[in-house]
């Protein structure tokens, strides 16, 4: 569903120096007024500082891309509710959706393609599809999805897919480890049997910008207008690098998975027809565009 669209917006940022947050702030700095508190400057799971916080900003958006996004990190504490991670994903999105709802602020929640169970090979998963989480991540992920649609506030639920960035970070995404691996002449393994819709990080900011703006309400899928796999998604990164496309070893997911704490969906690829339907499909690229446009900003940074 679609609201007002609003001339200049004040938006609330949590979660700013993470792979997605930091992206946001370069991007939107310019033209949209941020407010944007540092872990130091609020803990998110201090209840007190977040309501305080809350109630004396006036901004009527607020994006939260705070997180635990650790999804191996997460599994020692599997099943433990009164942990770090259920209360990062589960809890505290809950209470930030009552608490935008008590004062009247939009909320955009940013979650994940991993609330899916990965057995879908005939088609991407869209919205409305029954989720399936198998791993620790994915399900304080899915309950923090339901904890902010629960909670009476104008809300949207997006979930992203393997945001991939030309931009340095602390965290390494797989196409920024493709490519120093391969530049090292290093092996890089691919999985061939798995369906991926990886986004290019600069498509799902303007992504979160149109949602933002719109004001859109519901749950909506932000990834790549057409699948890949891990395998041709990193021949595809050497080949526009000038690196040796034949140092990636194509792998089967059977024997991937295994080598990782969390247990991972394997096909998971996001249908973005309803984000097409509402807003064209000039922000979502397939694949191939996608990473035309990341090897360029690369090349050029
Ligand atoms: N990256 C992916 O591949 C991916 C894929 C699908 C979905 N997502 C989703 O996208 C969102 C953003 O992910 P990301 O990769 O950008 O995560 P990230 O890089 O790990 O960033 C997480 C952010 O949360 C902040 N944070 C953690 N605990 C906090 C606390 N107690 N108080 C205040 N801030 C706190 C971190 O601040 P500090 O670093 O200062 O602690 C950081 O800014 C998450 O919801 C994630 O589930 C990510």
């Amino acid at each position: 569903m679609l609201g007002a669209v609003p001339s200049r917006t004040s938006v609330v940022v949590l979660g700013g120096s993470g792979l997605v947050g930091s992206r946001v702030l370069d991007l939107w700095a310019g033209d949209l007024e941020l407010i944007a508190p540092t872990h130091a400057e609020l803990d998110v799971l201090d209840d007190e500082a977040l309501t305080v916080f809350l109630a004396q900003t006036e901004a009527p958006v607020v994006l939260n891309l705070a997180a635990w996004a650790d999804v191996d990190g997460a599994e020692p504490e599997r099943g433990n509710r009164d942990g770090r991670v259920y209360a990062l994903n589960a809890r505290y999105p809950t209470r930030l959706g009552i608490l935008c709802g008590e004062l009247g602020k939009h909320l955009v929640h940013v979650s994940t393609d991993y609330v899916f169970d990965g057995e879908s090979l005939g088609r991407a998963y869209g919205e409305a599809d029954p989720t399936g989480p198998l791993c620790w991540y994915a399900q304080t992920k899915l309950a923090g999805e339901q904890g902010v649609l629960g909670a009476g506030a104008q809300a949207c639920v997006t979930r992203i897919e393997m945001p991939f960035s030309a931009q340095p970070h602390r965290k390494q995404d797989l196409a920024r480890l493709c490519l120093a691996r391969l530049g090292r002449d290093e092996l890089m393994v691919g999985v061939v049997d798995q369906r991926i819709t990886p986004v290019f990080l600069d498509d799902a900011v303007r992504a979160l910008r149109t949602l933002v703006e719109a004001r859109f309400t519901g749950t909506i899928h932000v990834a790549a207008a057409g699948w890949t796999t891990p395998y041709l998604f990193t021949r595809a990164i050497a080949a526009r690098m000038g690196l040796n496309a034949d140092l990636v070893a194509p792998e089967s997911f059977a024997d991937f998975a295994p080598k990782r704490a969390a247990r991972r969906p394997q096909h998971s690829w996001l249908d973005v027809a309803l984000f097409e339907q509402h807003f064209g499909r000039d922000i979502l690229r397939p694949p191939e565009a996608e990473l035309d446009a990341w090897a360029q900003q690369v090349s050029a940074t």
